[in-house]
Formats: C-alpha cells, structure tokens, sequence
C-alpha cells in the first residue's frame, strides 16, 4: 500500500476522563484513506470510549480529533450533522429502533438525510438488505431477529448513505463462532467493495488478524503497540500475550 494516501482519521494526544478516572492518556492514531486499522485491548481499557470521539460523541478533554478534514473536537453540532452522513457507526449494541420494522430501521438514515421518494427509499432497502444476506426481511420486526440478523440490519443501515468511514464497535460480540465468522467476512467484503477507510474495535483476535492492514493496541490508556498482527504477536509483554491468547498465531 502506498503511504501517499491521504490521511482520513487523525487522532492526536487525545486524553478523556470520567471523574478521577483516566480512561484515555494521550492517544494518537493516523488511518490512511481505504485502510482498516483494528484497536484492540481488553475490556474496560477504552476502546468504546476511543471510537465515540472519533464521530463527536464524545468530546476531549485534551488533544484533537479530525476526521476527513474536519475538526471533529471542535465542530459545531449542526456541523457535526453533515460529517455524520459520511461516518457511519456500527454499535456495539446493534442500536436498532425496536418500535420500527427492519425495513423502516434501514430506510431511516434514508429518510433523514435525503430526498428520496418512498419506493426509491424502497428500492434501495431492498438492495442493502440483500447486500447483507437478509433480503425480503423487511417487515419483521427487530425482536424477531436472531443476533447476527440485528448486526447485519445495523450495517445494512450504516451502509445506507455510502459513507467514507465506517466505524465499528465490537461487530462480532455475543455471536457464535460461525455467524461471527460471517459477519466478519461481510465486514471484508463491505471494506473490499466500497474502500471505505474502516476502524474497528474489538478484543477478537480472530477478528484483527482477518480484517487488520494495522492493529493498534490500547492498554492502560495508551497505545502500546501500533503495528500488523503477526508483528504484533512476537511483541513480549501484554501486547504478544494477549494476540497469541487467540489461539491464531503460535
Ligand atoms: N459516559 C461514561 N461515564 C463514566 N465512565 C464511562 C463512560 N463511558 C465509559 N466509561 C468508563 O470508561 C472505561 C472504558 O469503557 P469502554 O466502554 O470504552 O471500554 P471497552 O474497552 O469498550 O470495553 P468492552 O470491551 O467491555 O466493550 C470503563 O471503565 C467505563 O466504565
Ligand atoms: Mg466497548
């Protein structure tokens, strides 16, 4: 891969708190256009925490995050708005609005954003769900769905206004190691199809080493190892203990 590719996600000394306690303590991280950089770390070391700054969920109590140009730290809400269209985030909890139909959850970015008409907003559900392996589902409801449906339904809809990054939080937690495995596979293909630049989170090595062009990893608010997977895993200290405990690499 070329380095000349424009840098897309840049995150300098970023440091948060919650009270007392310091989850973030100066992270910087670059992710170059079409790249798919994985930050993984244990649980409770921030990872969340990392990615909702990344799309102004969150705001830093020190350093800057910019995203496609824009100054996410600093941008006013309305602002803030327009950049959403282009990053989506995939949630850790699917976020599906349990009160609408599968159909009504993927049009919704739709909807909001666009102008369509409701049968090109139908046509195009109709496309991301079978892009996803879950055509014809449109009338069910959330709580019909399996987990590995409602993952495929959350991206489905983040895929709905073609953005530039897309961000996700932990997609294969709480799936079997199957539906995980195709889910993963899915995330590949979204990456391959759209190039769009993708940051991922999850503590899942499985997940890192099929998906990862980079790996970062958080540990006590730090990145301490930023790098590529199988460099990853001859690290010593936690770094190679907790890539090698995936049982992926020897
Ligand atoms: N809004 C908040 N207010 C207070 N503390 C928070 C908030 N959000 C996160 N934290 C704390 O920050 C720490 C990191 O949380 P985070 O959810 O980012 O962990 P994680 O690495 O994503 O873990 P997991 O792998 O379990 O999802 C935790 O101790 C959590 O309690
Ligand atoms: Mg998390």
């Amino acid at each position: 891969m070329s380095e000349t590719r424009p840098v897309v996600v840049e995150v300098h000394e970023l440091r948060k708190s919650f009270g007392a306690h310091t989850v973030l303590d100066g992270v910087s991280l670059e992710v170059l256009r079409g790249e798919t950089v994985v930050v993984l770390g244990g649980s409770g070391e921030g990872k969340s925490v990392f990615l909702k700054h990344v799309n102004g969920l969150l705001r830093p109590d020190h350093g800057s995050v910019s995203v496609l140009g824009c100054n996410v730290s600093e941008l006013p809400e309305d602002e803030m708005v327009g950049l959403r269209r282009r990053v989506s985030y995939i949630f850790q909890q699917c976020a599906l609005f349990d009160s609408l139909t599968v159909g009504e959850n993927v049009a919704f970015p739709l909807r909001e954003h666009t102008d369509l008409g409701d049968s090109d907003v139908a046509r195009h559900v109709a496309v991301l769900l079978e892009r996803v392996g879950l055509a014809g589902t449109e009338t069910l409801a959330p709580s019909e769905l399996s987990g590995g449906m409602r993952k495929r339904v959350a991206l489905a809809r983040g895929l709905a206004l073609d953005p530039e990054v897309i961000l996700y939080d932990e997609p294969t937690a709480g799936l079997d190691p199957l539906t995980g495995l195709a889910i993963t596979a899915l995330i590949g293909e979204v990456t391959r199809t759209t190039g769009a630049t993708s940051l991922v989170v999850t503590h899942d090595i499985a997940v890192a080493a099929k998906l990862a062009d980079r790996v970062a990893f958080l540990s006590s608010g730090r990145f301490t190892f930023t790098g590529t997977m199988a460099g990853a895993a001859r690290q010593g200290g936690d770094v190679g203990r907790f890539v090698r405990a995936g049982g992926v690499y020897a």
